[in-house]
């Protein structure tokens, strides 16, 4: 039986310890906000937190989550206004939405390891995240403004 928290609450799983826990986020637990995109740990749509720090829940297995505080996008805020969302919001940033999620995530783990990101600090958090919509400029003015750096 494996233990894990997800978004705040305790859960057990007894199925294939081996199941990528993005599967279990999306057809277990129904939190589809957490996107798949390549299955492999190279594009960032799966990005969760795994004790506070961004992870691919793709290539993450249920063993590998064993005893960890899991955080999606669900959880990050009651009512999706965590400031990283509300920059996201303000700078219309994204497009077709899909690696949003992602993005997102992504970006608040850079800003909880580095408040005060430098441009270089951006580029190195978030170049595994894939945009095929190309709204990456929009993605580092919004991660300047949460922030509160110079745009
Ligand atoms: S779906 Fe996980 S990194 Fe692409
Ligand atoms: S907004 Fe479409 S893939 Fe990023």
């Amino acid at each position: 039986m494996i233990q894990l928290k997800v978004n705040g609450v305790s859960r057990q799983f007894d199925g294939d310890p081996q199941m990528p826990l993005l599967w279990y986020l999306r057809d277990l637990l129904q939190l589809t906000g957490t996107k798949f995109g390549c299955g492999m740990g190279l594009c960032g749509a799966c990005t969760i937190h795994i004790n506070g720090k961004a992870a691919r829940s793709c290539v993450t297995s249920l063993a590998d989550a064993a005893g960890a505080d899991i955080l999606t996008i669900e959880g990050l805020s009651a009512k999706g206004d965590h400031p990283v969302q509300k920059a996201w919001r303000a700078g219309n940033v994204p497009q077709c939405g899909y690696c949003q999620s992602g993005q997102i995530m992504q970006a608040v783990s850079l800003l909880k390891e580095k408040p005060k990101p430098t441009d270089r600090d951006i580029d190195e958090a978030m170049q595994g995240n894939i945009c095929r919509c190309g709204t990456y400029q929009r993605i580092r003015t919004a991660i300047k403004v949460a922030a509160g750096v110079k745009a």
